[in-house]
């Protein structure tokens, strides 16, 4: 059977670093509030001339030169991002053009801080199809772009970066012993809309709008939602916490993050944590995670990994892959 397998793997982040004492001169907030809350110390933010584009253009190029290909050998570029440059067309065309590919085909797809695992999900399946044979997977973003400054409650929580993958479909034998992508399972519940959406759209306003979140309401859900999907992925492949190498999970909140592994008896020694460094980056936050954990050489070939990730929407999802 075919399964995708990662060829490579590469992140890029803005130049500026933001404190959070840079952020008490902002708003009310205060350094120690940060992290005893969140466990995040700083974040990138976007300057001029920095954009969701741009920083996944330069993800991609570095994806591609660890996997040792060119974009000519990419047939599919798959962007997850709520922070496009344009509301059309697609960032993943923009990045496709960057890249000097006028071959192939590329999209945006859009769930929130869950759409790298949709990405992967959807690529995975374009793979199997045959409908490609090499995907660039790239999650960016530039939340900055779309707080609310004078938002404590909020703007202390983001940040701004983009990583991305290189799949490529290869023969598996159809066990777990097989290297790609094992397992996905993918939830949505648009209920909650109203707990973490942005506030403004082509559609309804005609402006961009800033991002409103009941993160008391968000946190209560996180934890239960995340373990659903994650003891799923252990199910359908018969697969237990003893057999993971490694829990990559979006990176929200240091709170929910040990939750989680807490509830799912995963040692946090095998939980790879980059909230501290990145904040939260949406869609950007696995693939800037596995890119931290690959080039210090703690993911390893052959290393089992699950990816989650849950927000805005909601949506959640987990990924079982076989590095
Ligand atoms: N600095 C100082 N005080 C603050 C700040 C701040 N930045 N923000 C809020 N406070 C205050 C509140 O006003 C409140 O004060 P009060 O008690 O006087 O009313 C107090 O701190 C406690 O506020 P809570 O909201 O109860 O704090 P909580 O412990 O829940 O932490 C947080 C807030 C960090 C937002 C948490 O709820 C959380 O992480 N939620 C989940 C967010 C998340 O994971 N989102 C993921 C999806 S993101 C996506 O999909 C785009």
């Amino acid at each position: 059977m075919i399964r995708s397998v990662v060829r490579g793997y590469g992140a890029a982040l803005p130049k500026r670093v933001m404190s959070n004492r840079e952020l008490e001169s902002l708003v009310d907030t205060s350094d120690e509030w940060i992290v005893q809350r969140t466990g995040i110390r700083q974040r990138y933010i976007a300057g001029e001339g920095e954009t969701t584009a741009s920083l996944g253009a330069a993800a991609a190029r570095a994806a591609l030169d660890n996997a040792g290909l060119t974009p000519d050998d990419i047939d599919l570029v798959l962007v997850a991002t709520s922070t496009p440059d344009n509301t059309f067309p697609a960032t993943a065309v923009d990045i496709q053009n960057r890249l000097g590919m006028t071959h192939g085909y590329a999209f945006d797809m859009q769930a929130v801080c869950t759409g790298f695992v949709y990405a992967m999900a959807t690529a995975d399946a374009h793979l199997r199809a045959g409908l490609a044979k090499r995907a660039l997977v790239i999650g960016a973003e530039t939340f900055s772009r779309i707080l609310d400054w004078e938002d404590r409650t909020t703007c202390v929580l983001f940040g701004d970066g983009a990583g991305a993958l290189v799949l490529e479909a290869s023969e598996g034998e159809g066990t777990n012993a097989d290297r790609g992508i094992l397992a996905a399972h993918l939830r949505s519940d648009g209920s909650h809309k109203e707990k973490l959406y942005v506030d403004g759209g082509p559609s309804s306003t005609g402006t961009v709008g800033h991002l409103r979140m009941e993160g008391r309401e968000v946190f209560k859900h996180a934890v239960g939602m995340i373990t659903d999907v994650i003891e799923a992925a252990f199910a359908s492949t018969g697969t237990t916490a003893d057999d993971l190498d490694w829990l990559v999970p979006h990176q929200a909140n240091r709170r929910i993050i040990d939750g989680s592994a807490k509830k799912l008896a995963i040692p946090l020694e095998k939980v790879v944590v980059t909230v501290d460094q990145h904040g939260n980056t949406s869609a950007a936050s696995i693939p800037l995670a596995l890119s931290v954990a690959l080039a210090d050489g703690r993911i390893k070939k052959g290393d089992l990994v699950m990816l989650e990730a849950m927000g805005g929407g909601f949506t959640w999802g987990a990924m079982l892959v076989r590095w």
